[in-house]
């Protein structure tokens, strides 16, 4: 007892030695900024919120009129930031052009997407979410950061925290789904994992939380596009993940390209300037997205340059990313007093902040050393990390008869599909730097983890796409060509099991990559059907960026594995899954519709005023399809079994300051050791606003030997059900409330209890 006390004595203590230590480097920073912002000319103030993409070859001549100014920008000491400039060669470049010539030799800080992997590449971030597993999603953060860092790079646009619930969108791959609870927990996950415990270390770099706010509601699915929100709704699925990334100290934020009822987030004064840099009291600097300022022209709410830079400004965004606004309006706008300084200075002070917080004025090349970039680049360790990421990425979706993982009876298997041995498609959209063709194929994975002695055969059978495939770049979906098809089903025909690789193209999601249809492109309906003729005995590997129509399947194939786009290491997780070296243990963070006519799907979703018995049979519900998800949020199988037993409550109310525990006892009632998150949702019954059907709360991911059962318990208090009211007050309102535990969002065991 008494070590235990004098060891808390000592923690207090260091603790608060090192708070003071931190607030003292905090006030030093802010006495440094005063004295740099006294000496900086207007022009030079405006030029720290200039971020320019290297559209030119640093270390050679501007090829064009503007990149020419952009350069001499740069030397002149009038740009604050760059992206896109990557490796040591070239950003050290970049930083002595400007410390050379500029003035006051202020650093600049280079900022990329890194979205999932810099050189090594994990799953896509909607993939990864899949392994709810927030430890492992912080270290492969801290993977990115430390090879982003050691190749130039200090700060990151990530994570993407924008709720999602329309798979047309093909943003839906860059972010976790459609949970306020489960985003908020990836999100600071995230921002721990790429800015470590220590922003001034070699291998942190600074997060950006984006995109506030709403982008993943634009309307349709359609990219950038409309967003009609309610204050209540915006309050309570939209903004929390940000405001956990504000109080995690995500070290910037970046707007968003969308309208938010009407107003343009980046002129968003309500988001930016009374919540973000008000309410919530965020010292760091808004980024705006790529040109978003010189959009507000075109939405219609501004009618030039100078009107767009006021409304931005006064909204709150700090940094012009490539918009070619700041720089030609701000001068006159301030001479002319048409905008009060004050707001410039703000800015000026939170990037000039973030710089000192990276430590580039202590060391401006601390991210140029050449050997840590040798080392840190794709090595052994990252790969590891890649193919953990990746298993437990893996979503298990169907397996009647247990025929996965695939038993010594299977001699013979043939692997179809189009993209049964693709080597870059695993590499997902926003692939950073990854080289082309470098991940694993299924086929690859396959040949790897198969028991010696089972034949192994492979038909392409149709491709999926055709043209340049890239970020900028379109490609072609619309294959008709089917002359493969007939070898397809040979192989098939001989085989004891096919193993169908089908599904997206790394580059039909991400941004600008929206769909109205979310079925198999090509000629991969087809070819599926043609192969179900002849071998029923199917496995299907999926490979996509979002939730696709898998309805047929479901009806009609016995196995289907969600594996997304799994980077670096794709096959080989896939192949270890296949074979049971690994048995998977995935759920779903976004529901998978029946059909596109669902969407917006969402378990989360509102009760209406049909109740639910009566919701079946009236126009409440569709009349040519079921209103459910075909596979729920949270939804992941095992090859073993888990029971649930009901749900215990310790208490039947509980009142402020107070809690009630809620128990379940699982079961591992199969023969395979195995994995299963517990999940806890709640339901508000009463609300001074309507209240969603059920909300995730908690969860715990547990691992069961054969005939274990674990006590899983989770404390319920006011936090959780805390909600933004009718007052427009964070408040927990007395009441009614179901508590819900099971392994899904569908198939749970309730209870209830009073809060008063
Ligand atoms: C536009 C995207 O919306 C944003 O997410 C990204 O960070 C920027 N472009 C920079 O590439």
């Amino acid at each position: 007892m008494k070590i235990k006390l004098i060891a808390g004595t000592i923690l207090c203590v260091v603790w608060s030695g090192l708070a003071l230590a931190q607030n003292q480097k905090e006030k030093e920073i802010e006495t440094k900024i005063d004295s740099l912002l006294s000496i900086m000319t207007l022009e030079e103030k405006i030029g720290q919120l200039v971020q320019y993409s290297a559209s030119w070859d640093v270390t050679g001549p501007a090829n064009d009129a503007y990149n020419q100014i952009k350069l001499d920008n740069l030397k002149n000491g009038l740009v604050g930031s760059m992206l896109n400039v990557t490796g040591v060669k070239n950003t050290r470049e970049a930083q002595r052009l400007n410390l050379e010539n500029s003035r006051l030799k202020i650093p600049l800080v280079f900022a990329y997407d890194v979205i999932h992997g810099y050189k090594t590449i994990f799953p896509i971030p909607l993939g990864e979410s899949a392994s709810w597993d927030l430890d492992l999603m912080e270290r492969t953060a801290r993977v990115a950061a430390a090879e982003s860092a050691a190749s130039g790079i200090g700060w990151t646009f990530s994570p993407m925290i924008d709720i999602s619930r329309d798979a047309r969108w093909g943003r839906i791959m860059e972010g976790s789904g459609e949970d306020p609870y489960l985003t908020s927990l990836i999100g600071v996950a995230k921002i721990k994992g790429y800015q470590g415990d220590d922003l001034t270390s070699k291998s942190s770099i600074a997060a950006s939380a984006k995109h506030f706010a709403g982008y993943g509601l634009a309307e349709g699915g359609r990219d950038y596009n409309t967003v009609n929100i309610g204050i209540y709704e915006l309050n309570n699925s939209i903004l929390p993940p940000f405001k956990a990334a504000a109080e995690a100290g995500s070290a910037t934020f970046m707007n968003a390209f969308n309208e938010l009822d009407g107003i343009p987030a980046t002129a968003d004064s309500y988001l930016q300037r009374r919540l973000l840099k008000g309410e919530w009291d965020w010292d760091g600097v808004m980024v705006s997205d790529w040109g978003s300022i010189r959009e507000l022209i075109a939405h219609g709410v501004a009618q030039d340059e100078s009107q767009a830079a006021l409304l931005a400004m006064t909204a709150g965004s700090d940094i012009d990313m490539e918009g070619r606004v700041y720089e030609v309006a701000l001068k006159n706008l301030v001479e002319q007093k048409k905008m009060d300084i004050a707001l410039l200075d703000d800015a000026v002070r939170r990037t000039l902040r973030l710089k000192f917080r990276l430590g580039l004025f202590d060391d401006p090349y601390k991210y140029c050393d050449e050997e840590f970039e040798k080392k840190e680049l794709y090595s052994k360790e990252n790969q590891a990390l890649a193919l953990e990421a990746a298993k437990k990425s893996i979503v298990l979706l169907k397996n009647d008869q247990n025929i996965l993982p695939l038993s010594h009876t299977v001699k013979s298997i043939a692997v179809i599909g189009p993209l049964a041995d693709d080597k870059d498609s695993p590499l997902g959209n926003w692939r950073a730097q990854a080289t082309p063709n470098s991940a694993v194929s299924v086929l690859e994975g396959i040949k790897n983890h198969a028991p010696k002695g089972i034949k192994i055969t492979y038909a392409k059978a149709a491709e999926l796409s055709t043209g340049e495939r890239s970020f900028l770049k379109p490609m072609t979906l619309n294959q008709t060509d089917q002359s493969g098809f007939a070898d397809a089903v040979k192989k098939a025909k001989d085989a004891d099991l096919v193993i169908l690789v089908v599904g997206e193209d790394a580059f039909q999601s991400g941004e600008g990559r929206s769909q109205t249809d979310i079925g198999f492109a090509g000629v991969q309906d087809e070819l599926i059907s043609e192969i179900h003729k002849v071998n029923k005995n199917i496995v299907m590997v999926l490979m996509n960026g979002r939730p696709m129509d898998l309805s047929w399947s479901d009806e009609n194939i016995p196995a289907i594995l969600e594996t997304w786009l799994l980077g670096s290491q794709h096959g080989n997780a896939v192949g270890e899954v296949l074979f049971g070296k690994y048995n998977p243990a995935g759920k779903l963070p976004v529901s998978f519709p029946r059909n596109v006519g669902q969407l917006p799907l969402y378990y989360n979703h509102k009760h209406t005023g049909r109740g639910d018995e009566i919701q079946e049979v009236t126009y409440t519900s569709y009349r040519d399809s079921d209103r459910d998800a075909l596979y729920p949020f949270g939804f992941g199988l095992s090859y073993t079994n888990f029971k649930y037993s009901a749900v215990k409550l310790d208490k039947t109310s509980f009142s402020k300051g107070g809690n009630i525990t809620a128990t379940v006892q699982v079961t591992n009632i199969g023969n395979l050791k195995g994995e299963e998150v517990v999940q806890l949702y709640l339901r508000d019954l009463v609300g001074s606003i309507t209240r969603p059907v059920k909300e995730l709360k908690g969860f715990q991911k547990i691992s069961l030997n054969p005939g274990e059962t674990q006590t899983v318990s989770f404390k319920i208090d006011e936090e959780m059900i805390t909600y933004f009211t009718k007052n427009q007050k964070w408040e927990a309102e007395p009441g009614e409330f179901k508590v819900f535990i099971g392994t899904n969002s569908r198939d749970v065991q309730e209870a209830s209890f009073h809060y008063q």
